[in-house]
């Protein structure tokens, strides 16, 4: 019993360090990314330098890259070929098997900002309420959201940003909903 709630106590108390520090970004040289001796360093931009330009998140590479986009601090090409069809769709999704979890909102809207439905489905995900076995376990192990959250998107220890529909407070019904909750 005590073994399993350290290993609770443990992503807590990493998220309030993260929490409480300044955005801060590992430099070119100490990256383990780039050789340090190679003649590019120096020449090529510091992460802080383009980073710290943008509105900053608490967690992940420290960008909330929705607010970003929205607000206008960066302007990505949307397509390569003109006769792509870029659509973007406002529908929330409530998921209801949380055990005693808040529910989970999957919003359409800030994930078609930046991808194609070809992303998601049907590879990912059946494009059909519920006609996906999606759990924790599953994602923690790389599938569903896994494919993205914790690896391009923000990091799987922000529950919240995931579970964020108090059961208490969720009246209607869960899968799609009538207007959007998000913004
Ligand atoms: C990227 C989004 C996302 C994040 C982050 C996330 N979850 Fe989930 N979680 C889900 C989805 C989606 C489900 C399945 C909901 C459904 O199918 O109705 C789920 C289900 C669950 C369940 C239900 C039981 C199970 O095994 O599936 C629990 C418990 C849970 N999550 C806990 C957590 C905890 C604790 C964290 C933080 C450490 C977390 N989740 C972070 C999306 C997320
Ligand atoms: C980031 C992944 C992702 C992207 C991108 C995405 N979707 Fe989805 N979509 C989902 C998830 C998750 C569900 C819910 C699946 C479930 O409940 O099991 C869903 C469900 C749906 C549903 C089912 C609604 C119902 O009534 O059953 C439709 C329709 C849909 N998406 C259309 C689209 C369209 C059109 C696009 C592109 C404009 C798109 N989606 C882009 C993840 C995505
Ligand atoms: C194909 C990649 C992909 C998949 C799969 C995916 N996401 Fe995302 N998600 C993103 C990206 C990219 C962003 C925007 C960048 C960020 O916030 O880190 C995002 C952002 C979000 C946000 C933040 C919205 C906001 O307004 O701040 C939520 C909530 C979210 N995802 C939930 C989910 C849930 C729940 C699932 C699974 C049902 C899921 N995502 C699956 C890529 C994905």
């Amino acid at each position: 019993m005590k073994f399993k709630h350290s290993l609770y106590i443990l992503p807590l108390s990493l998220s309030f360090a993260l929490l409480a520090a300044e955005p801060s970004w590992r430099t070119l040289v100490e990256d383990g990314l780039h050789d340090p001796t190679s003649p590019a360093i120096g020449v090529l931009q510091e992460p802080a330098s383009a980073l710290s330009l943008l509105p900053p998140d608490t967690t992940g590479n420290q960008v909330s890259w929705i607010r970003a986009l929205r607000e206008g601090y960066i302007e990505p090409r949307t397509n390569i070929l003109p006769e792509t069809k870029i659509e973007v769709l406002d529908m929330d999704i409530i998921m209801e098997k949380t055990g005693e979890l808040s529910l989970v909102m999957f919003p359409h809207k800030p994930h078609t900002e930046w991808l194609d439905c070809a992303n998601c489905h049907d590879k990912i995900f059946v494009e059909k309420v519920d006609a996906n076995p999606i759990n924790m376990f599953a994602i923690l192990s790389g599938e569903y959201c896994g494919q993205c959250h914790g690896a391009v998107a923000f990091p799987l220890t922000e529950c919240n940003r995931c579970h964020s529909v108090a059961r208490s407070s969720f009246t209607g019904k869960p899968g799609v909903q009538p207007i959007s909750v998000s913004d």
